[in-house]
């Protein structure tokens, strides 16, 4: 159990970075929405893949992130799929927003939350799967390719409707990520089901000239 002074910092430390870009996923009506007072724009719901490292071959495609490491080992990762970017898109950044309490899905945090996503430079042919996913995940992190970390831990707890940034990715038509929970922190287990108020969030501007 982590101590209560130490816990609030952490999410004291998010709500601030939260806040210095805020972004407003409350007015999105569709996949798309524009952010008050922002020419930023907010894409949400990401295709979502589960991949099994204990299977390899099998992935599920179910709309909600979920992610699981019990043994420090990783049971259940995911890739998430930001498609319909505008080529001249810029400052993409990775965030994930959660509605009030009365307006979510079902978001469970246990133990760490702490996640690590990879952005991927490209998708495999053959269909997602660990298998499939794994040597793509090895040339990103050889290229240097973005990787982030988004902290779930404690927000569940939380009753407010929040914004969160992760950090800048590179831009493209179509953005990947590979995501699973940062050993770090230890075993954890994260279900976020999305839908345009809770999800995995992809904000951009285009230039005004
Ligand atoms: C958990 O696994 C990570 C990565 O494989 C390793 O660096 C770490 O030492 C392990 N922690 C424990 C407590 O075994
Ligand atoms: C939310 O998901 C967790 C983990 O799968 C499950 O244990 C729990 O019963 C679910 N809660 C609701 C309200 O569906």
């Amino acid at each position: 159990m982590m101590p209560f002074a130490k816990k609030t910092a952490v999410i004291m430390c998010l709500a601030l970075m939260g806040t210095a870009k805020p972004i407003h996923p409350a007015g999105a009506l569709s996949q798309r929405a524009q952010a008050e007072g922002s020419d930023a724009t907010i894409l949400v719901e990401p295709t979502m893949y589960q991949i099994y490292p204990f299977n390899k071959e099998y992935a599920t495609n179910l709309p909600h992130v979920e992610i699981q490491r019990t043994g420090n080992t990783s049971l259940l990762e995911n890739v998430a799929v930001f498609e319909g970017i505008p080529a001249n898109a810029r400052t993409c950044q990775l965030g994930w927003t959660q509605a009030e309490r009365d307006e979510r899905k079902n978001f469970t945090v246990h133990g760490n939350g702490l996640l690590s996503t990879q952005q991927l430079s490209r998708f495999p042919d053959e269909g997602v799967s660990w298998a499939s996913i794994a040597p793509i995940v090895d040339e990103a992190v050889e290229e240097g390719w973005p990787l982030l970390h988004p902290d779930t831990t404690g927000w569940p707890a939380i009753s407010t409707a929040e914004s969160h940034i992760a950090g800048f990715v590179d831009c493209a038509e179509t953005i990947y990520f590979k995501i699973h929970l940062d050993p770090r922190n230890g075993d954890g287990y994260v279900l976020l089901e999305q839908d345009p108020k809770n999800s995995l969030t992809l904000t951009f501007t285009l230039p005004t000239d």
